[in-house]
């Protein structure tokens, strides 16, 4: 079995015929990083024609997306604010750390194993691009922790999946999973003031790269699928069925890694609910948490293409899940 250590990441090794961005020198002054951040949120294909899914127009549209809404911020120039012991606190004791960096590793190496199987060069190209980002992520993520003094656990070593496509669809979900979330956390965080707006800033570009990562896994998703004959289509859904219900699993049993006096363990996932108490002094109810999260989603996309596909499942989710929480928070109320 193939293993990599933690810093060991090399996408042009792996994938063939992929070569890394090259990004400018030096740091960027406002006007070029106000110019990559328009870039990066607002994209529309020229193209005219009506769109069919699965279609060559379908996978150009999506990987000249992907590729020209990309933000060239390097990490080492990234700027750490001075915090006051107040936000140090309230950022080293949240406990997503070790877990961020660990999601960020475990990412780039599954998208880099799947992008290596794909005969498509555009196609391939792109998530290798999406492996590359997600290191970067972690660079990010590995500066703040440094500057800081975030304690981490030892990185355990990342292991070459032994079915890529499988990785490939865990990742891609969890990320749509997970990023829904994150929008909303971020957004409260945002607004709390409890965090230095350089900070904030700092990981806006991460935020932004998240919904493109799976906006990309969406219409990647929905042009393999139209690609399959019957019996590997058939294969193909039985498989992602079977991601969700795993992922479904795996966050049950993180949510239940809160102890019966209510106490949150060191790590956990279910960091939506629990954690987002952290990011804000105000009382936040699950509904208005959860319509934040609707609508930053919502926000997010706006910019791009309305023919590409967004990820449908946890907006959905949520948005019917909504009324039943406002119902019974007004239930609570009157009480
Ligand atoms: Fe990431
Ligand atoms: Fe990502």
């Amino acid at each position: 079995m193939m293993t990599f250590e933690h810093d060991a990441f090399d996408p042009e090794a792996l994938v063939p015929g992929y070569h890394e961005p090259v990004l400018p020198e030096g740091e960027p002054d406002a006007a070029t990083i106000a110019a990559s951040e328009t870039r990066t949120r607002r994209w529309s294909s020229n193209e005219r024609e009506r769109l069919k899914y699965g279609s060559n127009m379908h996978k150009q549209m999506m990987c000249r997306m992907f590729e020209e809404t990309f933000n060239p911020y390097r990490p080492s120039v990234l700027k750490w604010p001075t915090l006051d012991e107040a936000a140090l606190h309230r950022i080293t004791s949240l406990p997503i750390w070790d877990i961020a960096v660990q999601t960020e590793g475990k990412a780039r190496l599954r998208m880099a194993a799947y992008a290596r199987t794909i005969t498509d060069p555009e196609m391939r190209n792109a998530l290798a691009q999406n492996a590359w980002e997600e290191n970067r992520h972690k660079e990010v993520l590995s500066k703040m922790v440094q500057h800081y003094g975030i304690p981490l656990v030892p990185e355990p070593p990342y292991e070459y999946p032994k079915d890529p496509e499988w990785a490939y669809l865990v990742t891609g979900y969890s990320e749509c999973i997970d990023s829904f979330f994150a929008f909303g956390l971020f957004k409260v965080a945002h607004d709390s003031g409890l965090f230095p707006p350089e900070l904030i800033d700092t990981f806006e570009p991460v935020m932004q790269e998240e919904c493109r990562h799976i906006l990309l896994f969406a219409n990647w998703v929905a042009w393999h699928r139209r690609n399959l004959n019957l019996l590997q289509r058939i294969a193909f859904e039985w498989k992602v069925f079977r991601v969700w219900w795993f992922l479904g699993m795996e966050r049950m049993e993180l949510a239940k890694s809160l102890d019966g006096d209510g106490n949150e363990h060191a790590q956990d996932n279910n960091f939506t609910v629990t954690g987002a108490q952290s990011m804000t002094e105000q009382d936040l109810s699950v509904a208005e948490l959860m319509a934040t999260c609707v609508s930053e989603n919502d926000r997010r996309f706006a910019g791009y293409d309305q023919r590409l596909l967004r990820p449908t499942t946890m907006p959905f989710l949520v948005k019917c899940a909504l009324p039943v929480l406002r119902f019974f928070e007004r239930r609570k109320q009157k009480k």
